[in-house]
């Protein structure tokens, strides 16, 4: 497609894609405090909500067949789950057969047999077309190295590559742009997941590299050791794929999912590159894993939003202890995926579902809260060792979702204030379950709920909101992107662990202080930070009262920006009460600066930070 053929709407996503393309994120640079004058984060140009659809590998592993995919495929039609939105067929590891000498990715044929042509070559044009054809749309499977991952982890396994070493290389390291024109070009993919095996498993050491079976890379990612790891080198080759995918599409129709299982901090980048990301290792068909793997999305709404989503891994339901027998299981490891705005990719072999397994993947009014328009990523409101509790912004004023979430395996009593989800606790309000239906008033300010173990309860809150004429910033954090996070290496390694910001809570998970006073609302940043919220203009002041975390005064100064001008400038080591007029403002940008000698970063607060109309 050339300039030319662009209409002016596209040309002008077009453009501001190529505008928004972030260089890799240098260090902690007070460059990065200066404000950008504007919302760093892309134009939606795909999964404006969070991506759902369904992928072999959690049913098949690499013993997935066209047929098998292709009967799932029309089962998605049958049953209404792609009119639901599950309209993703993706391809996981094992369809590659070998790399050509001119480069080319030739197919598996014997698991394809729609991609063999006349000539002897291979093509996913047609397997792309007929999915195309059904209404449904086509994901491929990649790695950011030379090698995949069951050629490290699945030595012996069935469908692995075959030829030489150079012809097992299938992976996109030095054919960025080769691999991309082929995949999203010319065969249609519109989604590619791009694992990490290559640059993690490949070192010199590994007696498959030594033997010859493979060669060396890297290691660029040692599992859950980032000292070990070499971040700049990972978020490159991310970037470079990003920029030879943009090259293909320049209409930004594709999607990117990242799979680099959380490491070397891609949950603070990955919203630079792909449309999601995974945060942690595989998820299996057990309870601990689920939760695991929820966990490690959680916390991170101010990561996620239109376009850019946390990625806790694929859904297990229908599988395992989330099968058929397990229903009140598979009802909370869907919720939990639906309230934090999860890619809701299904895994489980679908070709003869259980009326039950159906049922729950099917809940339109489950699925509803996961595709909100304002893709506010639920926040965690409270929390013990058993239970926790999540609430998450409807784009509806003064409508919630609230999970209400039993961990353990005995029953357990959950109470959550009106209050806690910024409803006003005085005035009228309702609740309905969303997997019963039922629906009855809030009584005196409170919902409180008898919990089964494995229980989460799913909740649609309607009230009216605290604020009569505003919003706080925890209300909103599809609007609010985290531009410098204030992350430092020693920081990065002692504090692996610490979400960098964070609504209702610090860095490192604890409750948020100002001036030795808990609050309850507002976002916790580590110095030096800069955020960036949207406000389009629908706002007339904002308000805050920002300090450090805790009261051990250490000098901080805080700046709030409008449209790149400076609004407001404090410095000291006390906290600092903020009341900014923003009418007319696209952006505002809230940076704070300061240094601890020992720990290098602050934890600092801008605490009951909102905006008034
Ligand atoms: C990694 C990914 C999985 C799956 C396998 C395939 O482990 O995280 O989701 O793609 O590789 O080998």
């Amino acid at each position: 497609m050339t300039i030319r053929h662009l209409t002016h709407r596209r040309l002008a996503t077009v453009l501001a894609l190529a505008a928004c393309a972030p260089a890799v994120h240098a260090d902690n640079a007070a460059s990065n405090l200066r404000p950008s004058g504007r919302f760093s984060v892309r134009p939606v140009a795909t999964a404006a909500t969070p991506p759902m659809g369904w992928n072999p590998w959690n049913a098949f592993h690499t013993q997935v067949t066209e047929a098998k995919i292709m009967a799932v495929a029309q089962v998605l039609k049958s049953t209404g789950l792609a009119d639901a939105g599950y309209r993703y067929v993706n391809m996981d590891d094992g369809w590659w057969l070998k790399r050509r000498a001119d480069g080319r990715i030739e197919i598996r044929t014997s698991m394809f047999p729609s991609a063999a042509l006349p000539d002897g070559g291979t093509s996913f044009r047609p397997y792309v077309e007929r999915l195309h054809s059904m209404g449904l749309k086509a994901g491929l499977y990649t790695d950011i190295g030379r090698n995949a991952c069951s050629q490290s982890w699945d030595e012996h396994g069935a469908n692995l590559p075959v030829g030489t070493r150079q012809e097992r290389e299938i992976g996109t390291y030095g054919y960025q742009a080769q691999d991309m024109r082929l995949f999203y070009g010319e065969w249609g993919f519109d989604y590619v997941k791009v694992d990490a095996c290559g640059v993690a498993d490949f070192q010199a050491e590994k007696p498959f590299v030594k033997d010859g079976t493979y060669r060396a890379l890297g290691p660029y990612m040692v599992r859950n050791r980032p000292d070990l790891s070499e971040p700049k080198v990972v978020e490159r080759l991310y970037a470079d794929l990003r920029a030879a995918i943009d090259a293909v599409r320049p209409d930004g129709d594709f999607i990117l999912s990242i799979c680099n299982w959380g490491e070397v901090h891609v949950t603070d980048w990955g919203k630079d590159y792909g449309q999601m990301w995974r945060t942690s290792q595989d998820i299996s068909a057990n309870w601990w894993s689920m939760l695991h793997n929820f966990d490690s999305s959680a916390g991170r709404a101010l990561y996620a939003g239109p376009g850019h989503w946390n990625d806790p891994d694929m859904l297990e339901v229908g599988l395992g202890e989330f099968d058929a027998d397990h229903p009140v299981e598979a009802r909370a490891h869907m919720s939990l995926w639906a309230i934090i705005n999860a890619p809701l990719v299904l895994g489980a072999d679908l070709s003869k579902p259980a009326p039950v397994v159906l049922d729950i993947i099917g809940k339109r009014d489950v699925i509803a809260v996961n595709q909100d328009p304002a893709g506010n990523q639920g926040v965690i409101v409270a929390r013990t060792a058993d239970t926790e509790a999540l609430v998450k912004s409807m784009a509806q004023a003064g409508t919630k979702a609230l999970a209400l979430v039993n961990r353990s395996a005995h029953p357990q009593a959950l109470s959550v204030a009106l209050a806690r989800l910024n409803l006003d606790p005085a005035a009228p309000a309702t609740m309905r379950d969303l997997w019963t239906g039922q629906e009855r008033a809030v009584e005196r300010g409170v919902i409180s709920a008898e919990l089964a173990p494995h229980e989460t309860r799913l909740l649609l809150v309607r009230g009216l909101p605290e604020l009569k004429n505003g919003v706080y910033l925890g209300e909103m954090p599809a609007r609010i992107n985290v531009a410098a996070d204030g992350r430092t290496q020693i920081s990065a390694l002692r504090f692996a662990s610490w979400v960098p910001a964070q609504v209702n809570a610090s860095p490192a998970g604890t409750p948020l202080m100002v001036g030795g006073k808990r609050r309850d609302n507002g976002i916790g940043v580590l110095s030096d930070s800069r955020l960036e919220v949207r406000l389009d203009k629908e706002f007339s002041r904002f308000r805050t009262v920002a300090g450090a975390n805790d009261d051990t005064a250490r000098p901080l100064t805080f700046r709030v920006y409008g449209d790149g001008k400076l609004l407001f400038e404090q410095a000291g080591t006390q906290p600092v009460e903020i009341d900014v007029p923003v009418r007319g403002v696209d952006t505002l940008e809230l940076v704070v600066e300061g240094k601890d000698r020992e720990a290098g970063v602050v934890l600092a607060t801008w605490a009951d930070a909102r905006l008034m109309r």
